[in-house]
């Protein structure tokens, strides 16, 4: 089959060269983005006449015609055709015939993909942020439902001081809160049109590059034609940004499989977020969370690919940017998966509160209440600290917990010590006293879900 760059080539490439260097197979996704950016395109060249206004809407119609049989899915693609752009024109010319070939005037292919891959980041970056945004709704749900649930807080995931499980979740709303701001803040690089760069040093038509990028939606241009076509910086913030989300995603997980563990069972996932074994009949194992922060690997190897790929390319265009699309897209689907499999399996999990308050009184996390206390009437915390390790000791050897001890040796410890220490020593009382800004008390935890509420409206 002839090339449509075939012109200056004397013979064919054999045919799994071809198949080697097409993209076909996966830049198919860009069909709708590519019609998009071509109809915009021959709008502005009949607009500005280099092209006549009869064969600009003649090719308008095709370009719209293909645009429908996308949308019904009965386009089929040619890996002879190389790539999404090249099969398209070829499907116009086929259609409305020779004229079709005027499309491609004052356009490269390579103003043309960095076109589509800004059009569809656009787009699926607002829908990545729109799953943030629900997966937040399900954490404020159930941070709300659990203000008073408390549960040990952990460091070195050794039992630390009491705190609330609605604290413990809305430190995720917060962490995605900020994913989110990263999303948002990169559209402003994403929203801006290479169409009209050319090749690599734009054109000798008479373009309106402004118009092209208005009729997108794009809220300006790249200033420099050799950076519009080799830029793909707007790719990288995305698997960045994607990438931070999904470490956030796993970090959950892996807390979500702890929870849902006998020794902890302070979860239980919804039947819907969960699968048995084929051998133990007794087994219901958290495989979703396990396996998003198993596909977390996959998009750091997509922004680490990407990297990587750009770091020795001298400008402009290279062919090896070709390999820019298939971690991009992998990244699409797995964020926007795992967010949605996130926000269904926090809100139909069941929190066994029971069993989290009980995890607060067999332990020692109450100890820096006590030492807390002393400190209160004046003993410097160094020495309160002293005094409450040795108190942790005796319990130890004695093998029972603080608030087990009598007064009498309390009081033996330090003469300070009063009958009040006993209410000290409850978890509820230590998570509600926690009241300074941005702690776990009470008070604190309802302040925090005003603030987030008023940041989801
Ligand atoms: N399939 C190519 C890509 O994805 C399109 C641009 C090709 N440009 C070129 N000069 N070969 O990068």
């Amino acid at each position: 089959m002839k090339k449509l760059w075939g012109g200056r080539f004397t013979k064919t490439a054999e045919e799994w060269v071809d198949e080697f260097g097409a993209s076909i197979s996966f830049d198919q996704e860009l069909v709708l983005e590519d019609l998009e950016g071509s109809i915009a395109h021959v709008t502005m060249l009949g607009q500005c006449g280099i092209i006549s206004n009869e064969d600009s809407e003649l090719i308008k119609k095709g370009l719209l015609a293909l645009q429908e049989k996308a949308n019904n899915n009965e386009l089929e693609y040619s890996v002879k055709l190389e790539d999404i752009h090249l099969n398209l024109e070829s499907k116009l010319t086929d259609m409305i015939g020779p004229v079709g070939g005027k499309l491609h005037t004052g356009r490269s292919r390579n103003d043309q993909v960095a076109t589509d891959m800004h059009l569809y980041l656009r787009k699926q970056t607002s829908t990545v942020i729109q799953l943030i945004n629900e997966m937040q709704n399900a954490l404020l749900t159930q941070a709300k439902a659990h203000v008073e649930t408390i549960m040990p807080g952990y460091t070195h995931l050794q039992r630390a001081q009491p705190i609330s499980f609605a604290h413990h979740l809305m430190a995720y709303f917060w962490m995605l809160e900020r994913d989110k701001e990263r999303f948002q803040e990169s559209q402003k690089r994403i929203n801006v049109s290479p169409l009209g760069a050319g090749a690599l040093a734009g054109t000798t038509f008479p373009i309106d590059r402004e118009l092209t990028a208005e009729l997108l939606g794009f809220q300006g241009i790249y200033e420099n034609s050799l950076d519009a076509v080799s830029d793909r910086d707007f790719i990288l913030e995305f698997l960045s940004a994607s990438s931070m989300l999904m470490m956030h995603l796993s970090r959950l997980g892996e807390e979500i499989i702890l929870w849902s563990s006998q020794e902890f069972r302070f979860i239980e996932l919804d039947d819907a977020f969960s699968t048995g074994s084929s051998i133990m009949p007794q087994k219901k194992n958290p495989d979703m969370a396990e396996l998003i922060r198993g596909k977390t690997g996959r998009v750091y190897g997509n922004l680490m690919g990407l990297l990587t790929v750009l770091k020795g390319l001298p400008l402009a265009y290279n062919k090896d940017m070709q390999e820019d699309k298939e971690g991009m897209f992998d990244t699409v689907k797995t964020v926007t998966g795992s967010l949605k499999i996130f926000a269904g399996m926090i809100e139909s999990m069941k929190v066994n509160t029971n069993q989290m308050e009980t995890a607060t009184k067999n332990d020692f996390s109450n100890a820096t209440e006590l030492a807390d206390y002393l400190s209160g009437k004046g003993i410097p915390f160094r020495e309160s600290h002293e005094i409450v390790g040795q108190l942790v000791l005796t319990c130890v050897k004695k093998q029972c917990y603080l608030a087990d001890l009598s007064l009498d040796e309390f009081k033996e410890a330090h003469p300070l010590f009063e009958a009040d220490i006993y209410e000290v020593l409850n978890p509820v009382t230590a998570v509600q006293r926690r009241n300074s800004a941005g702690g776990t008390g009470f008070e604190q935890i309802k302040l925090a879900l005003q603030k987030a509420e008023a940041k989801m409206n």
